[in-house]
C-alpha cells in the first residue's frame, strides 16, 4: 500500500504538527537513553541518530508505517528475485552479486535465482583472474576505466576509498564526460604499451561512453598499437556490442542489475585490480553481512529500515529537501557524487507504481564534500542559514598515515560540527547567535576497509529502498534520463545543418551561437 494511504501517515502528520516545539538539547536533557536508543551497530558500521529530529514515538510511527506501506514484503520479493522493477519487468538483484555461492543461504534461494548465483559466480571467479593477471602484469602501468554515470562513480569512488590497500605502481584513471578535455588530459599523460582501457557500459549504447571508447581505439592505433585484445577489455550485459566494437576481452554481467547498483559486478574490475581478489572478495562479504542484517534484523534495530524511515520523516513530514553528506575522510571524497546517483536516480520520481501523479515529495537532494575543507565552504548556511539541512557525518575512527595530530584534530572536527549544530549559542546581537537544533546522523567506521566500505554502500542501497518502497515508486528505473538523451540527438544534428525551425527562440538563437561552421 502506497505510505500515504495507511493509518500511520495520518498519524505521524498529527504527530508532524505537535513537532514544531521539538528541541534536541530538551529532548537530550529530559532523556538519559536517548543516546543508547537511537544508536546501534550494524555489520562494518556504528551509527547514532539521536541527533535527529525525532523522539521514541515517532519512530515506534514510522515502523509501524514501514509495516503497513508493506516495505518488508517488498524487500523480500527484491531478495527472491521477483521481477519489482516493474516499468522494466526485470528482477532486482544486486545482492545476488556479493552472495556466498554455496551454503544454506544458497540452498534457500529460488531455482531460477540459484542458476543466476552460478553464473555470478563463474563470472566473478574469471574476472577476479583477470585482475590478478592484470596486477602481476608490469607492463601494465596505467587502466584507464571509461563508462559513465553507475560504470564510473562507483567504480571511481571505491579504488579512491581504498587506495591504501591499493597495488603500487598502477595508476588507475576515470574517463566519464563526452567533453573531450577530460579524455584528452589523460591520454596526454599515457603510453599504449602500458595502457589497458575498460571500455565499462552495462548498455554500450550510451553516447559518452562509445564517442569516449571510439577516441581512446584512435589514439591506441595511432600509437602504434595493434594487440586490442590484450589493451581493452569491456564490462558490459551487452557482450554482442562490445564484440562488433572489436572486443573480445569481455565480463558480462545481468539485466538486473541497475547501473547505479552495478559496482558489485564486472563494473567492479578496476577496484579488483587495484585491490586483488582476496580484497575484492572481502568488499563483497562487507556488502552480503549488511543484506543479511537488512533481511534478518527486525525493523526496530534494522539500520537500512531507521535510516530510510527517517528519510520519510524528514521528506513528507517536517519538509526538509535536502540532505548534506558530510564524509570526514579524503578518501571519500567521490561518495556523495556517488550516493547522488544512487539516490537522485533511483527516488527522483514523480509517479506511483500505477503511474498516477504523487502529492508528496520524494528524493531529496543530496550534495556534501568532506570535513573539514565543507567546514570553510558551505557549513555558514548550515549553522545559520534559513533552511534546515540534515547532515550525515561519515567519520573513520583509525586512520592509514602515520602524521602525528592529524587524526585526532579531524574527529575533533566532526565531533563538534555535530555538536555545534546541535548545541548552538545564544547571542542577543543576532550576527553571532547560532540557533542550534540543527539536526545530524553519525555514522562511525573503524576502519576504512573492503568489507567496511561494502557494508557502507548496500546500507546506503537499501535506505533508499525503504524510502523509495514507502513512497510507492519504481527506485529502479530511470526513464528520466531519456528526453535529454533524443533532444541532444536532434540537435546535434541541427548544429551541422544550421537548421533551427520549430525550435524555441532561446534554443535556436544559443544553437546559432556555438556553431562552428
Ligand atoms: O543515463 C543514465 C544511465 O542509464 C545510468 O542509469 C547509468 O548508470 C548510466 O547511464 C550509464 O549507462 P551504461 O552503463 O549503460 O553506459
Amino acid at each position: 500500500m502506497r505510505g500515504d494511504q495507511t493509518d500511520a501517515w495520518q498519524s505521524l502528520t498529527a504527530y508532524s504538527k505537535a513537532f514544531f516545539g521539538f528541541d534536541l538539547r530538551n529532548a537530550f536533557a529530559s532523556d538519559a537513553t536517548r543516546a543508547a536508543h537511537f544508536s546501534q551497530e550494524a555489520p562494518g558500521v556504528f551509527a547514532d541518530l539521536s541527533k535527529n529530529h525525532w523522539d521514541a514515538g515517532i519512530e515506534a510511527q514510522l515502523i509501524a508505517l514501514a509495516d503497513q506501506a508493506g516495505v518488508l514484503k517488498h524487500r523480500d520479493r527484491m531478495f527472491k528475485g521477483d521481477a519489482i522493477n516493474a516499468t522494466e519487468n526485470r528482477a532486482v538483484m544486486h545482492w545476488l552479486l556479493r552472495h556466498p555461492a554455496e551454503g544454506a543461504a544458497a540452498d534457500a534461494l529460488p531455482a531460477s535465482v540459484q542458476v543466476c548465483l552460478k553464473e555470478v559466480h563463474e563470472t566473478l571467479n574469471d574476472m577476479l583472474s583477470y585482475a590478478e593477471k592484470i596486477r602481476s602484469d608490469e607492463q601494465i602501468t596505467d587502466v584507464v576505466n571509461i563508462g559513465i554515470g553507475g560504470s564510473d562513480l562507483g567504480p571511481q569512488m571505491a579504488v579512491m576509498a581504498l587506495q591504501s590497500f591499493a597495488l603500487k605502481g598502477k595508476h588507475f584513471h576515470f574517463v566519464s564526460n563526452v567533453d573531450g578535455h577530460e579524455l584528452d588530459a589523460v591520454l596526454k599523460g599515457l603510453k599504449s604499451e602500458s595502457t589497458l582501457f575498460l571500455i565499462a557500459s552495462k548498455t554500450f549504447t550510451t553516447l559518452e561512453t562509445m564517442t569516449n571508447a571510439l577516441s581512446a581505439k584512435r589514439w591506441f592505433e595511432s600509437q602504434g598499437g595493434t594487440n586490442v585484445s590484450r589493451h581493452f577489455a569491456a564490462l558490459t550485459t551487452n557482450v554482442e556490442a562490445a564484440g562488433k566494437f572489436g572486443i573480445q576481452t569481455c565480463f558480462g554481467f545481468w539485466d538486473w542489475v541497475g547501473g547505479r547498483y552495478s559496482l558489485w559486478s564486472a563494473i567492479g574490475l578496476p577496484l579488483a585490480i587495484a585491490i586483488g581478489a582476496d580484497k575484492f572478495r572481502e568488499f563483497l562479504a562487507g556488502a552480503h553481512a549488511m543484506d543479511q542484517h537488512f533481511q534478518n534484523a527486525d525493523a526496530a534495530h534494522n539500520l537500512p529500515v531507521r535510516l530510510g524511515m527517517l528519510d520519510v520523516w524528514y521528506r513528507n513530514f517536517l519538509h526538509y529537501t535536502s540532505r548534506c553528506i558530510a564524509p570526514y575522510h579524503s578518501a571519500l571524497k567521490r561518495f556523495a557524487p556517488y550516493l547522488q546517483q544512487l539516490e537522485m536516480e533511483s527516488n527522483g520520481k514523480q509517479v506511483d507504481l500505477q503511474g498516477q501523479a504523487l502529492p508528496y515529495g520524494t528524493s531529496p537532494v543530496l550534495w556534501g564534500e568532506p570535513g573539514t575543507n565543507g567546514q570553510h565552504a558551505f557549513f555558514q548556511m548550515l549553522h545559520q542559514g534559513t533552511d534546515v539541512v540534515p547532515l550525515e557525518f561519515i567519520a573513520v575512527k583509525n586512520a592509514t598515515h602515520a602524521l602525528p595530530d592529524h587524526q585526532a584534530l579531524l574527529l575533533s572536527n566532526a565531533l563538534a560540527q555535530a555538536q555545534a549544530l546541535m548545541v548552538g549559542k545564544a547571542d542577543a546581537g543576532g550576527h553571532k547567535n547560532f540557533p542550534g537544533n540543527r539536526p545530524s546522523t553519525f555514522i562511525l567506521l573503524e576502519d576504512l576497509t573492503p568489507f567496511n566500505l561494502g557494508a557502507l554502500i548496500a546500507l546506503q542501497e537499501h535506505r533508499v529502498f525503504v524510502s523509495g518502497a514507502v513512497w510507492g515508486i519504481n527506485s529502479f528505473d530511470q526513464w528520466g534520463v531519456e528526453l535529454g538523451k533524443v533532444l541532444a540527438k536532434d540537435i546535434h544534428a541541427r548544429m551541422a545543418s544550421g537548421d533551427v525551425a520549430g525550435l524555441d527562440a532561446s534554443t535556436a538563437q544559443l544553437l546559432q551561437r556555438v556553431r562552428t561552421s
